[in-house]
């Protein structure tokens, strides 16, 4: 019978976190909860639980560059650790008027409420991470309507649909990782307003832009972390026509003096700001 571990893992400091998650997601990690610093998650092993934890000690050392990391693992009875968590997630309100909602909860709409279903199959996309928060309730401070949006790592396509519920013309989606590919499928079959997003398997680069050409979207949102966002904000600033704005987040609170420096200097103006636990999200205005 195998061995599951939940194993519990803190970072030396904030700006390492996003790192850690990548780390324990390489040593076979479920959807990973962030605990106040820690992040869990739960782990198959087919060693026996000490070799299990030295292995994953080993992994996170080398992609954190530190052995500065505090870990801990229990064994725990075999379950489906994916219905376990999917068990718990409740619909949630965020901002004015967007709802998400697990696929099969009743939602307490109001006549103004705008619901997003989704089938939460991983730790980023389902509106349980505050970055993804942040980037929701500074879209409902801006008017969509007729916008032509452009979501860079889509994952599940939350961000897509809520831009396409708030009114946008049309939302390109674009995710580099196929595996999140079917679960987009699936949440924009089931919005109601599928013919108005077309999700693409790709890296957002300077050449993805290319061949939409320059100006072709009058809005970005971007929830990627911050080593991602910030060679990619030229790459942005070309992609968007005059007047236009991007959201983006999976910035630390530490880390908001370097993206706002970077973004004046390639050309933003800071219009607002969100913070909501470490996570820091921001729009920016083309100038
Ligand atoms: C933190 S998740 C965000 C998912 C969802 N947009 C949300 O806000 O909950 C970031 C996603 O961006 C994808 N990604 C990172 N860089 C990318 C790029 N340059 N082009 C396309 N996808 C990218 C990753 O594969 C990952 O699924």
């Amino acid at each position: 019978m195998p061995n599951w571990l939940r194993i519990a893992a803190t970072s030396p400091s904030a700006e390492l976190s996003g790192l850690l998650a990548e780390g324990l997601l390489a040593c076979g990690g479920s959807a990973i909860e962030e605990q106040g610093d820690t992040l869990v998650t739960y782990i198959l092993s087919v060693d026996d639980p000490d070799a299990a934890l030295d292995r994953i000690r080993d992994v996170l050392q080398a992609v954190l560059g530190t052995d500065a990391i505090e870990l801990s693992a229990d064994e725990v009875p075999e379950q489906d650790w994916l219905a376990v968590w999917r068990a718990g997630l409740e619909p949630r309100r965020i901002g004015a008027r967007l709802i998400v909602s697990p696929t099969w909860s009743e939602v307490n709409a109001g006549p103004d409420d705008l619901v997003i279903r989704i089938d939460p199959q991983m730790a980023f996309g389902t509106g349980e991470h505050a970055s993804t928060r942040g980037v929701l309730r500074l879209m409902q401070q801006l008017d969509m309507h007729g916008a032509r949006l452009l979501d860079v790592g889509s994952g599940s396509a939350i961000l897509s649909i809520a831009g396409a519920l708030l009114g946008a013309q049309h939302v390109v989606a674009v995710e580099s990782d196929v595996e999140a590919m079917q679960n987009a499928t699936e949440n924009v079959d089931r919005s109601g307003i599928a013919q108005r997003i077309t999700l693409l398997c790709a890296l957002v680069d300077d050449a993805f832009i290319d061949a939409y050409g320059g100006g072709a979207f009058d809005g970005v949102v971007a929830n990627v972390l911050s080593s991602v966002l910030l060679p990619l904000l030229p790459v942005f600033h070309r992609a968007l026509a005059a007047g236009g704005w991007a959201i983006l987040s999976g910035i630390l609170v530490e880390e908001a003096d370097t993206m706002r420096a970077a973004a004046e200097a390639a050309g933003f103006a800071i219009d607002a700001e969100d913070v909501e636990e470490q996570w820091w999200s921001v729009t920016l205005l083309r100038i």
